[in-house]
């Protein structure tokens, strides 16, 4: 058998081993040949030390160590000697000293590997998932899962403090429509018939506050079967917290004290709280979007009243139709036109039916597609909007139906911040958007749907004389807000929550706007009204993307980063290869045959 020795991890070794003999164990991480000494970078969780085979102190151990390659997996044991002080290497915190080996174990050998590890961050994606556990042996992976390690026990330090108790709900379970399509699981004992995996812990939580938890948590699993992009995956963790008797600012304090806990734990650092709020009407109207980076600024303004007059027939025929004309003001930039017409391009790419810019030049005149058409003091009016509009700026307009121009304003505003350099990345701005409103109008489908789910309480009418304020369901539903509220970091959808229906009434009036009829309702909800009217605290909660913190806070570009083994954009999994194909015989246990055409 071999006799693997470790005294301390590689990156531990410190002054206190100075001339003691000690053990260690790792990969090679680098060999390098030297006027007949060998050198080794040795690896391990904690870091690197050098390790040195001399011939003149162990024959047997250098003769050895000639075989070894890269990611070969030794345990050497020697003395931690100094280096002598040219060969210190001052980027190591191990760099004072190196291993004087006098036996060398060969625990494992190693092919040539697929890419080099230090070369991973160049190779193919699919290449570095598909070897998954290579890329997670460099010390920058590792890194981000020893901070999500540390995260999820600061969340669970923090919430037992609380009196929260946390607690799992099952994975198998009734689909219960969350917007997202679902992952469906063919049940062998009931034919015909199948499981839905969880988009989230819904339900299941609000039950637990019908059960009488009152403070619940979990780190819940989570699958969606959407369409992935950089910060979505199929399968996914969400720290989901659910409160009884609370209202919106008690769940929201509770966040911000976790999160401020949790930075606090992790980088040492103090959040400043409470965090900003900004209602969402404001967010989409300054931001063009419902989860503002408000790190910079760059507004959106609205500037249809200087066109109020124009004869531009494309611009007139917009205004005619109730559309708005919105504008981003950047100052001090040299556009040539070149870059000008890039980002007219690339609006029309988002979705614009066109860009104009307008350029202010030294002399106060205009370079625009429609200089001729601006009034002589346009320069003043548009001083009214921008306030500091001056030589060297530059307005960029979008003119369409206010959802769509300003979506496209605010896609818009993200790149060209990128592209200028305007974002401090090393900031962190978390914030809430509040008052979402309530409902939604699928205009193919011809129905309202839920903006957050259908478990959401709708806020009361905002006061007005004559109307009860109560009365929720006297406003027009286009005008219903909810008793819901997102936390965004740095432009990026933390998490979100509300406060839920905790009456039977309010749920099915709910479920009638949503056009779900009584049988219906009953069909997939029955265990909830029942629930309802046995007793149901008000309660609420949130669920916050633990993916996407850990993304935000390693500042990784995907949250494909910071999972340890996650799918690719397609939904597959290269290194397990799945999902796969199964036999007739396995499908007929399931009462199910594939239909082959
Ligand atoms: P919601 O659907 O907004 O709310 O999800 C909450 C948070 O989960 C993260 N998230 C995802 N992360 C990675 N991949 C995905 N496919 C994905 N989908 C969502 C986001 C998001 O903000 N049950 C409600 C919460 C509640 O009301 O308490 C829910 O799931 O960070």
């Amino acid at each position: 058998m071999q006799s693997i020795e470790r005294t301390t991890g590689c990156g531990l070794v410190t002054a206190d081993y100075l001339n003691k003999d000690i053990c260690l164990s790792g990969w090679v991480s680098r060999r390098r040949d030297h006027g007949g000494l060998i050198f080794i970078d040795l690896r391990d969780r904690s870091g690197l030390m050098q390790v040195i085979f001399n011939p003149d102190f162990a024959k047997e151990a250098h003769k050895l160590a000639h075989q070894l390659r890269s990611e070969y997996v030794i345990s050497v044991c020697g003395k931690v000697v100094e280096r002598t002080p040219e060969t210190v290497n001052k980027e190591l915190p191990t760099g004072k000293y190196e291993l004087q080996v006098t036996n060398l174990t060969v625990l494992n050998k190693a092919k040539t590997l697929p890419f080099m590890l230090e070369e991973a961050d160049t190779v193919d994606e699919e290449l570095r998932l598909k070897y998954r556990y290579l890329d997670l042996r460099r010390p920058a992976m590792r890194e981000k899962f020893a901070l999500r390690s540390d995260v999820i026990f600061a969340m669970r330090e923090f919430f037992h403090k609380d009196g929260f108790y946390e607690i799992e709900t099952p994975i198998l379970t009734k689909n219960t429509p969350e917007g997202a399509r679902e992952f469906l699981v063919p049940s062998r004992l009931h034919h015909g018939s199948v499981y839905a995996m969880p988009q989230s812990p819904q339900l299941y939580k609000q039950l637990l506050m019908a059960s009488g938890m009152e403070k619940y948590f979990q780190i819940a699993r989570c699958f969606r079967d959407e369409d992935l992009r950089a910060d979505r995956q199929p399968e996914f963790t969400q720290l989901d917290v659910e409160m009884s008797f609370v209202d919106e600012k008690m769940i929201q304090d509770t966040t911000e004290r976790m999160l401020a806990y949790v930075y606090k734990k992790i980088f040492d650092k103090t959040l400043p709280l409470p965090f900003e709020r900004m209602t969402y009407d404001d967010a989409f109207s300054t931001y063009g979007s419902d989860k503002p980076d408000v790190r910079f600024d760059l507004h959106i303004k609205d500037c249809t009243k200087l066109f109020a007059d124009t004869e531009l027939k494309f611009l007139r025929a917009i205004i005619d139709k109730g559309g708005k004309i919105g504008g981003l003001h950047v100052t001090g930039q040299d556009f040539s036109r070149g870059d000008l017409d890039k980002w007219v391009n690339r609006a029309l790419e988002l979705g614009a039916k066109g860009l104009v810019y307008i350029n202010v030049k030294d002399d106060n005149t205009f370079e625009s597609p429609i200089s001729k058409f601006l009034p002589a003091d346009f320069l003043k009016q548009a001083q009214t909007i921008f306030h500091d509009v001056s030589p060297r700026s530059t307005l960029f307009l979008v003119a369409g139906q206010y959802k769509e121009a300003w979506d496209v304003l605010g896609r818009l505003r993200l790149e060209l911040a990128r592209q200028l350099k305007m974002i401090p990345y090393e900031k962190d701005a978390f914030l809430w958007i509040t008052d979402f409103p309530l409902f939604d109008y699928d205009e193919k489908a011809k129905q309202w749907n839920a903006v957050h789910h259908p478990f959401t309480s709708p806020q009361a009418c905002p006061p007005e004389p004559g109307r009860r304020r109560e009365g929720w369901e006297t406003q027009e539903q286009d005008q219903m807000k909810a008793r819901a509220y997102d936390i965004v970091l740095n432009g990026t959808e933390l998490g979100g929550g509300s406060i839920r229906i905790h009456e039977r009434e309010m749920q099915d009036k709910v479920f009638e706007i949503l056009g779900l009829d009584k049988e219906k309702a009953q069909e997939k909800f029955g265990f909830l009204l029942e629930a309802q009217e046995l007793g149901f605290p008000p309660h609420g909660g949130i669920a916050l993307g633990l993916d996407r913190l850990i993304m935000l806070m390693t500042r990784s570009a995907s949250i494909r980063e910071v999972i340890a083994f996650p799918k690719t954009q397609r939904g597959y999994d290269p290194m397990m290869q799945a999902p796969t194909p199964v036999d007739d015989t396995v499908w007929r246990e399931y009462g199910l045959r594939l239909n082959k055409k």
